[in-house]
């Protein structure tokens, strides 16, 4: 990602903005839980943005110049039926964004993260969980890109989704998971016991 960075910097000159987007979702069943499933996601959705994170921001300290924006999920504000590896990497993300948000400002480096909604992409067709507020790929893009010029810390979507789970959030927690539970059907669900264990 270093040597990535240079190219991008000679080619086409500093970067000014980058976007953190790259992101794989593994369900992890209770029933069903896999080292490898953990480590691919931390691998991707957070090790990939601190492999490119740390080579940007050496080059916008320098300049005391630029704009990162890391992709979250609305998954990140509490515990999801199979999120447990997915869930776990965007809260770190928004913990990450956080804490880097001290210093960055002192640097003259706005940090957001996004928080989207479901958006209908490859990455949602594995989703077992049903998805209220389904957002096609172009608007949720638009909305993305709205966001990012608007400056705010956090740029989340669609509002009466991720404003419902922020409200849900801060209620006792045996209640949001009651909600959860029942809107997600998830404790008529049967145990998927037939299935072979996984191989790591
Ligand atoms: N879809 C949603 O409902 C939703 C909601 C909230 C947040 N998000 C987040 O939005 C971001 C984009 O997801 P998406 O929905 O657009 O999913 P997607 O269509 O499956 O796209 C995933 C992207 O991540 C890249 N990627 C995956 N594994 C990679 C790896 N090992 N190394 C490098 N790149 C890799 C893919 O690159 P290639 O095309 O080269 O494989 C692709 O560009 C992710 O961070 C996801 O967690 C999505």
């Amino acid at each position: 990602m270093a040597k990535t960075v240079a190219a991008i910097e000679k080619d086409l000159g500093p970067i000014v903005l980058a976007v953190f987007n790259a992101g794989s979702y593994i369900a992890t069943a209770g029933e069903d839980l896999t080292v490898r499933g953990f480590r691919q996601s931390f691998d991707v959705n957070y090790f990939g943005i601190i492999n490119g994170l740390v080579p940007v921001i050496e080059r916008m300290r320098v300049r005391a110049r630029g704009h990162i924006v890391l992709v979250g999920s609305v998954t990140a504000y509490f515990g999801w039926p199979t999120t447990a590896a997915y869930g776990g990497t965007k809260a770190a993300i928004n913990i990450l964004a956080e804490s880097l948000k001290y210093d960055f400002d002192k640097m003259n480096v706005r940090i957001q993260v996004t928080n989207p909604g479901f958006v209908d992409t490859p990455l949602t067709e594995k989703n077992l969980l049903p998805m209220p507020g389904l957002m096609p790929v172009n608007r949720a893009s638009r909305r993305m890109a709205r966001g990012i010029k608007s400056g705010g810390f956090e740029v989340t979507f669609p509002r009466r989704l991720s404003w419902g789970l922020k409200l849900l959030r801060i209620l006792p927690r045996p209640f949001c998971r009651w909600v959860i539970s029942t809107a997600t059907r998830w404790k008529a669900r049967p145990l998927n016991f037939d299935r072979k264990p996984p191989s790591e």
